[in-house]
């Protein structure tokens, strides 16, 4: 429970860079389309993005299908290439990265993906599947893995017997432990989870949620978490960037947007917020202008019921509004807070609906 990474022990000659005040990433003004229609037409599902990732912090990605969520996360995984602005892992352009950096990126920037079981080896053990990226990034001597092993599976709430098992012995629940769990393995600052809590059991949902607020708090892990939910925003990351085709429209402390949003776009979400395990269904009037045909002016103006004339003619850019806040929107909402939606509610039901906590007797205590 105390400063980052201090439950991971760092081995001797480790060569990562001291903790210092830059961020782990920096995007600056991103920009990512993507070629259609045979070449014709370029699409932009990115579109001025500005982000930082600080060590420890956990900052979710919400926002509609196609509101470039995923390619955002692609992007800075270094799975895509930008095609205008940079992606800064601490200091160091994404796109040229040297051998060893690319290896300390591997290293440092974990994921893990919706489709957990689709992520691991079938024909690979437990023991394997965790013992691997410890080998891989040389982090324990060969003698020191199967207590590692157990180290990870113990994060993680696994019993030791499922060591031998391969995914396919193991339950839903099971697979998505181990998929954190090889994650974890090694060593971390930023954990990033496209939609990997989406589609599951709301009692998994819950224990999954918990298990990560529990690392983040005990490994000083960094986050960057894709969600549909608000409530797994709010239960789970300081800040959240709301996204819509493209571009963040709002960025702050969580509890701060969702107490008073400030884009008419963050209230259509609070308003849509139905429950915790539900899909975000956002109801807003109007037609949804397609990524590879944006209108001139503010992009969301045909679905916002406070366009005026400029916003036809002007497109807001994201802009910071207050500390730690960004905004793209020429006019806010600048009601009482709470905006018209009673967010104390909303931020209590979604403290209800996760502390129902998740039954931990399946779990063995923590070491
Ligand atoms: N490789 C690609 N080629 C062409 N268009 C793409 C590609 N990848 C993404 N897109 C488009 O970019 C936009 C953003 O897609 P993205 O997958 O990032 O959205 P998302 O927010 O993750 O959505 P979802 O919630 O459905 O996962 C969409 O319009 C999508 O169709
Ligand atoms: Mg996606």
């Amino acid at each position: 429970m105390t400063g980052p990474m201090a439950a991971v022990p760092i081995p001797a000659g480790d060569t990562r860079p001291e903790h210092s005040s830059l961020p782990l990433f920096s995007l600056l003004d991103v920009e990512k389309s993507f070629a259609i229609d045979g070449g014709r037409r370029r699409l932009r599902a990115l579109d001025g993005v500005r982000l930082t990732v600080h060590a420890g912090e956990s900052i979710a990605l919400v926002g509609e299908s196609g509101s470039g969520k995923s390619t955002l996360v692609r992007v800075m995984l270094g799975l895509e290439q930008v095609s205008n602005g940079r992606v800064l892992f601490g200091a160091n352009d994404l796109s040229s990265l040297d051998r060893a950096q690319r290896r300390l990126f591997a290293r440092e920037v974990a994921c893990i993906y919706q489709d957990a079981r689709g992520s691991l080896n079938p024909r690979m053990t437990v023991t394997d599947l965790l013992a691997e990226p410890v080998r891989l990034h040389g982090l324990r001597e060969r003698a020191e893995l199967p207590g590692r092993v157990d180290e990870l599976l113990a994060m993680v709430g696994l019993p030791a017997d499922v060591r031998a098992k391969v995914p396919s012995e193991l339950s839903g629940g099971q697979v998505r432990r181990v998929a954190v769990a090889r994650a974890l393995a090694s060593e971390p600052r930023v954990l990033v989870a496209d939609e990997s809590v989406a589609g599951l059991d709301v009692s998994v949902q819950a224990q999954l949620l918990n298990l990560l607020r529990d690392l983040q708090r005990s490994q000083g892990l960094a986050m960057v978490f894709v969600t549909h939910d608000l409530g797994v925003a709010t239960y789970l990351c300081e800040r959240v960037a709301v996204m819509y085709l493209g571009r963040i429209v709002e960025l702050g402390r969580t509890r701060e947007v969702l107490a008073a949003p400030l884009h008419p776009y963050t209230r259509g979400l609070m308003r849509a917020f139905p429950r915790f395990d539900a899909p975000l269904v956002v109801s807003l009037p109007g037609e949804i202008p397609s990524a590879a045909n944006l209108p001139a002016g503010c992009r969301f103006r045909s679905r916002c019921d406070r366009a005026r004339p400029d916003c036809a003619l002007e497109d807001p850019t994201q802009r910071l509004v207050g500390r730690d806040r960004h905004l793209a929107c020429l006019h806010p909402l600048d009601d009482a807070p709470g905006a018209g939606v009673d967010s104390r509610r909303l931020i209590e039901s979604v403290d209800r609906a996760v502390v129902i906590e998740p039954d931990r007797r399946d779990l063995p205590e923590r070491p």
